[in-house]
């Protein structure tokens, strides 16, 4: 450790001004022990990549904030202990594998590209529905139910219910953020809540398998899914929750940086071949995940240190997405980045599952936004951030101005 400093994570400057105050831990402290997280906090781009490709790291299992309640407390939250212990099969590697395997199966580019007409549709219709006023509330109106729409889609949801997933992402993010004892009750309630609705929603795939990615799971006649009866049902949740605050989050903030940088807009609405790499640009400046744990299950070498077995470590996304070795000019949104290898979506054997899908979904919903909405203006003084400690705010709501309907 190369300073004396100590660092609040969930101090209001890591909230509001995350970017510098972690340029200032990766230029000083850049392997920092935290006693806030009981890790060691990476922030430069090279240790995070190395961190994420390394096998003697695990990830934990999902159930971390709930192990680290007091003992009275921790009964209360046995339901979703047991929910969350099943998350991606991260218990064993051999089940984490075969969850991955089952996953990979769904998401081909094939079923990619066959979701695409439904993502279409679905933009097209959110944005009919809320054109009238002269403005669109971005956060509530598009970006939320537009990606709980295709999390309904892959679960085989009937539309008319997918207000409930709006609900349930909600209420589910109490477990992964520093939250109060009234929203881990709601969590554990949502989470329960989700698996009896899907419950039979699953048995009924088993008996008549369609093209969704419940089919696929039930499927599996062997491994995880096969062996841990309430597997599916569980991981239903997980992808709710992996995959519909994420990409809603990419949507709204990614359309923020294109309003604060105004000649970016211009460039994208001249040149719509930019689309692939301003959307990399957004997921690099803006990217909602901002770190993920690993513990070490064997020595390990990492930022020319030693670390012995049961050290954990959080790999900051967020920092070495920002990291001026490998980025210049790391703060200016530049949607022509060329090469632009950042970490929004982790690397290695813990990588997001889901790339292609945020991919297609944000490509479709920007083309929609740009070709529909052409003097795309904010409707805001000053955005409207939700704290979200530590490191890291989400928008609340996000505001534009839309043009009269030609
Ligand atoms: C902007 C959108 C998204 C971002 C930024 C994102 C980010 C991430 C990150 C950083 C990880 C790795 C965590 C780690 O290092 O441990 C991850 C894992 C995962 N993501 Fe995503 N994700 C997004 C969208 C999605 C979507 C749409 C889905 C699926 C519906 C999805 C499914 C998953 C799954 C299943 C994992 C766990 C992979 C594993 O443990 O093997 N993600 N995501």
């Amino acid at each position: 450790m190369s300073s004396e400093e100590t660092y609040d994570f969930f101090a209001p400057e890591a909230v509001w001004n995350s970017d510098s105050f972690l340029h200032r831990v990766r230029a000083q402290s850049p392997v920092y022990w935290s006693p806030q997280f009981h890790g060691w906090v990476l922030t430069r781009y090279a240790d995070v990549l190395a961190a994420s490709r390394e096998r003697r790291l695990v990830s934990p299992p999902g159930t971390g904030w709930l192990d680290r309640l007091p003992a009275e407390l921790k009964p209360r939250f046995q339901p979703a202990r047991d929910a969350l212990r099943l998350w991606a099969g991260l218990s064993s590697e051999q089940d984490h594998l075969d969850f991955q395997r089952a996953l990979k199966k769904y998401f081909t580019p094939a079923q990619v590209d066959r979701l695409r007409p439904r993502v279409q549709r679905f933009t097209d219709e959110l944005l009919e529905a809320a054109r009238t006023p002269g403005e669109l509330e971005v956060v509530g109106e598009l970006a939320r139910p537009l990606s709980a729409s295709v999390i309904g889609e892959l679960l085989g949801l009937p539309v008319a219910d997918r207000e409930l997933l709006l609900r349930w992402s909600t209420d589910l993010q109490s477990f992964f953020q520093h939250a109060d004892l009234e929203s881990l009750h709601r969590g554990q309630r949502s989470l329960l809540e989700m698996q009896d609705y899907m419950r039979p929603l699953v048995d009924e795939r088993r008996r008549a398998p369609r093209e969704d990615l419940v089919s696929v799971l039930v499927s599996q006649e062997e491994g995880f899914f096969a062996r841990e009866p309430e597997a599916v049902v569980a991981n239903c949740v997980t992808l709710l929750f992996s995959g519909h605050e994420t990409t809603s989050r990419l949507i709204s903030s990614g359309l923020l940086l294109l309003l604060e940088n105004p000649e970016q807009q211009a460039l994208l609405r001249d040149r719509p071949e930019l689309m692939p790499s301003a959307i990399e640009e957004m997921l690099r400046c803006a990217g909602p995940t901002v770190a993920m744990i690993r513990v070490s299950r064997e020595p390990v070498e990492l930022a020319g240190q030693r670390f012995s077995a049961g050290e954990s470590f959080v790999l900051v996304y967020k920092a070495a997405n920002r990291d001026p070795e490998v980025f210049a000019e790391p703060d200016r949104f530049d949607i022509t980045r060329q090469p632009n290898r950042h970490l929004a979506f982790g690397m290695g054997p813990f990588a997001c599952l889901g790339t292609a899908l945020t991919r297609m979904e944000a490509e479709v919903c920007f083309q929609t936004l740009l070709r529909r909405l052409p003097g795309l203006r904010p409707a805001f003084e000053t955005p409207d951030w939700k704290p979200l400690p530590p490191l890291n705010r989400s928008l609340r709501s996000l505001r534009v101005a839309v043009p009269p309907r030609a």
